[in-house]
This record gives C-alpha cells, structure tokens and sequence, in this order.
C-alpha cells in the first residue's frame, strides 16, 4: 500500500508557507495558531483539493491557497471541538490540545485566528488569481461548507443532542454536515481549480459525500478500536461524552461494512472520470483501513 508521508511532507511544505508570523503583541496567539496546525494530521483536506485538481489539470499551483486555507479551517474546527464546552479532550494529533497547552481564551482566540485567517487567504488568492473566477468560486465553496449550512450547523446539531438517543436521518445530517461539507469543500474546490466542467464536478461532488460519510463512520470505529497513542486523540471520547454514533446505533460490524460499501461506490464513480485516478483510488483505500 502507499506511504503518505512524503506527500504529506509535501503538502506541509506547501501550506507552512501561507501561515502567519509576528513579533507583535499578539504573538502568543499566533503562536497557539500555528501550534495547532504544525502539530501534525493526515492533511486530507488539502491533500483531496490537490489531487482533485490534478485530475483535471497538469498545473495546480493555483489550488496551494486553497490548500492551506481548508486545513486552517479544519484545524479551527478541531481546536474548538476539543474545547471544555464541546468534546472536553486534552490530546490531538499526539500533542496537548491547544487550549491545555495555550488556556481556554487562547485556544477560542486561535480558532477565531484560523478561521479568519482562512479567508485572508482567499481572498489574496482571488485578487492575484489568473482566473479571478475560478479562485472566488473555489472561496466560496469552501465558504458554504465551513459556515452555519456545513461543517458548523453540524457541529451545533451534533453539540445540542449529544446526551441524547439520535434517529438515523439526524446522524446522518450531523455527518453530512459536520465532516462531509468539509471534504466536499475540498474535492469541489479541488475541481473547480482544476478546470473540472459542469458534469465532473456534480461527479466529484458525490465521490466527496461518500467519502466524507465513509471518514465520520470510520473516525467513530476508531474512537473505540484503537488506542490513543496510535490515534493521537483519546480514545473513547464519544462514550465519555455519550454521544450517539454510526457505531452505537448499528454496531462495530455493520459500520465496518458500510465504511467499505461507501467507498467502494466512491471509487466507482471515480473511475468514471479522466485523469490519472491511481492516486485517489489508493488514497480512499487507505481511509478504509487507516488506524489515525
Ligand atoms: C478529525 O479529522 C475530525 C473529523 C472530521 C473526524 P482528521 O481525522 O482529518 O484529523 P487530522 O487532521 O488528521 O488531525
Ligand atoms: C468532529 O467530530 C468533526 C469536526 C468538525 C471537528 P469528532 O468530535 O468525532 O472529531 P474528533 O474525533 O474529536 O476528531
Ligand atoms: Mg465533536
Ligand atoms: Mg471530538
Ligand atoms: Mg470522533
């Protein structure tokens, strides 16, 4: 199976360049920002905008902003997930969360920062983008899935029944909207960058929910199969806090298959599409039988 290091490596390379620096009295803050992204992850996110946008196109530079700007968002959407207030966890990607090693002030201030700084990005990248178009088309995806519509209507669902017993077409909008806009963000921006048309992209929007579903599904199995060192988070943190999840409604098995079953459809579908598919095709094979 393929290593990602070196292409996560490679996209660090890349996404390191776009984070902020100063010497001014917010520093600590800033400080706290970076910690949170630098301090590791798989980088899928940007890894999904670039290998979507290289179906369609032999040069992808264009999508680097986009790149960093989804994993600030991502990294936000973790900081503040891990909060006293949300999922209460004090290890994320083998570190301290950024509010038990910063305070809690600093770790809400970082999320803000992220987030923020996301856009600052964007919006630097449409105003130099060759396309201006393409690139404002890119922000505002990444737009849509991040706000009240995507990742944090699923987070405020998620939040505000967590305690409570969950009917399947409500797991299934949490997930839809608190993991999967984000990866459909990315593989639609990734497209769009790309040079995707119309049909390819409503394409590639589909692999991503799939995909997106398939990652929560898998996120839950390993919340209770694997250990905390090898994740990087505490494991059974969706126990401590008595969420309902894929796992506790169906069980450990029926979510494994469904996992597979998901991605299976996925890269079906993606074989449909031009391009050279090998590397996505073996990136959705190692999300089925990722351990972190
Ligand atoms: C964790 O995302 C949160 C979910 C949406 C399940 P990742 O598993 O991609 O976290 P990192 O970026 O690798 O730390
Ligand atoms: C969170 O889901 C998804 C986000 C938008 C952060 P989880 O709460 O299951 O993510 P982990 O397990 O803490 O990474
Ligand atoms: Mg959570
Ligand atoms: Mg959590
Ligand atoms: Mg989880």
């Amino acid at each position: 199976m393929m290593d990602l290091s070196a292409k996560i490596k490679e996209i660090e390379e890349i996404i390191y360049q776009y984070l902020p620096e100063t010497q001014d009295k917010q520093a600590e803050m800033v400080e706290a920002m970076n910690y949170s992204v630098k301090v590791g992850g798989k980088r899928l996110r940007p890894m999904l905008i670039q290998e979507t946008a290289k179906l369609f196109s032999a040069d992808v530079k264009d999508a680097e902003p986009f790149m960093a700007a989804i994993e600030c968002i991502h990294t936000y959407s973790l900081v503040h997930d891990d909060l006293p207030a949300m999922d209460n966890d004090d290890f994320r990607r083998g570190q301290l969360t950024t509010h038990k090693k910063y305070g809690h002030a600093a770790g809400i201030l970082a999320g803000d920062g992220l987030l923020n700084y996301a856009y600052e990005i964007c919006a630097d990248a449409v105003l130099c983008a060759k396309d201006t178009l393409k690139a404002a088309k890119a922000m505002k995806i990444i737009a849509d899935c991040a706000g009240i519509f995507g990742m944090v209507g699923g987070q405020a669902v998620d939040v505000a029944l967590t305690g409570k017993p969950l009917d399947e077409d409500t797991l299934e909008f949490i997930y839809v909207l608190k993991t999967g806009a984000l990866i459909k963000a990315s593989m639609v921006a990734g497209a769009i960058i790309g040079g995707a048309d119309e049909e390819e992209t409503a394409i590639i929007e589909k692999i991503s929910v799939l995909i997106g579903r398939a990652f929560q599904i898998q996120d839950d199995i390993l919340d209770i199969t694997s250990t905390t060192e090898v994740l990087g988070k505490p494991v059974f943190s969706d126990a401590k806090n008595d969420k309902t999840t894929y796992v506790t409604l169906y069980g450990l098995n029926a979510a494994e298959k469904e996992v597979k079953r998901l991605t299976d459809e996925a890269t079906e579908l993606l074989m449909t599409l031009p391009g050279d598919k090998r590397f996505l095709c073996d990136l959705f094979e190692i999300l089925v039988n990722r351990k972190k």
